[in-house]
């Protein structure tokens, strides 16, 4: 039995969910944010929900400290069956908005974060022939108005994903990529941006998703077990991404319609 689980960002949002979706299963879970307060919280809820673990203070930013994070799960759980590459931060802004520093930030948590997670963790994976997930996000598949950065490294992690689904199929580690729409967390809370008007209409996005974190990690959980490597946990996105696939331009045409919207509004 996969057990024993590592989850970054496990703080707060989808990144707790997923934990007590696998406490429930019973799984040993390292937990990784930095976040210490959202950790202990989310520990204490893992417990209560029939798993248990350690928690640990983790900037995905820096691979000494993931490498060291592998090295505790050595130690406390003798390896790791599965990793979930969660951490994240929310960005917007049209292109010329964005500086070339906010570029940097966004690549090093969203894309280069996950890359360390998976470089960390893999000789750990290789020998219980283990699970990677990637948390991604339909920006990635979308490219929404003014989130370049965003939609860039959220690509980049799909294309990770791809990359190593290829490479480590005869090594038998597993690599799943996970794209969810937007769906209440504090993301917000790290959102970097021009606009207050912009932050204020990503917020009522996250509101209207017709799913929960909850549901979210319910939907992975089963979706790993069937083995499925892209996994799209709303319906409305895995209605868009089907379109796009037919017809790109239909989809190119719908952004940049929103996006003289959204210039509108923002002025
Ligand atoms: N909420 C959404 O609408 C949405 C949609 C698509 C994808 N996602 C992705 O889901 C993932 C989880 O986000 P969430 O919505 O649960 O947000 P959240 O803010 O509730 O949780 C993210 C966690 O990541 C942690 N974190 C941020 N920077 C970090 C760093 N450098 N090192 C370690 N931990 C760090 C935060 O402290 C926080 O606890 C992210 O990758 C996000 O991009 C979210």
């Amino acid at each position: 039995m996969q057990n024993r689980i590592m989850i970054t960002g496990a703080g707060s949002g989808l990144g707790r969910e997923i934990a007590l979706r696998w406490a429930r299963d019973g799984a040993r879970l390292a937990l990784a944010d930095v976040n210490e307060a959202g950790l202990a919280e989310t520990l204490k809820l893992v417990r209560e929900a029939g798993g248990d673990g350690f928690t640990q203070r983790c900037d995905v930013r820096d691979y000494s400290q993931l490498t060291a994070l592998a090295q505790s799960c050595e130690q406390q759980f003798g390896g790791v069956d599965v990793i979930v590459n969660n951490a994240g931060v929310a960005s917007g802004g049209f292109f010329e908005e964005l500086s070339l520093e906010d570029w940097d930030w966004q690549i090093a948590i969203n894309l280069m974060g996950v890359v360390k997670g998976c470089k960390a963790f893999l000789p750990l994976l290789e020998r219980s022939k283990g699970k990677i997930i990637n948390i991604a996000s339909m920006a990635a598949l979308m490219q929404g108005p003014a989130m370049a950065n965003y939609n860039v490294a959220k690509a980049g992690v799909v294309a990770l994903s791809e990359s190593l689904l290829v490479e480590f199929k005869q090594r038998e580690v597993g690599v799943h990529v996970v794209c969810p729409s937007f769906f209440q967390t504090n993301l917000l809370d790290s959102f970097r941006g021009p606009h207050p008007e912009m932050k204020s209409q990503i917020g009522k996005l996250l509101e209207g998703s017709p799913i929960s974190a909850a549901d979210i990690a319910d939907y992975i959980h089963a979706e790993v077990a069937k083995g499925e490597f892209m996994i799209l946990p709303h319906e409305m996105g895995r209605a868009a991404w089907k379109i796009k696939q037919q017809n790109p331009q239909a989809l190119y045409d719908e952004m940049a319609s929103m996006a003289v919207k959204m210039r509108a509004k923002a002025k």
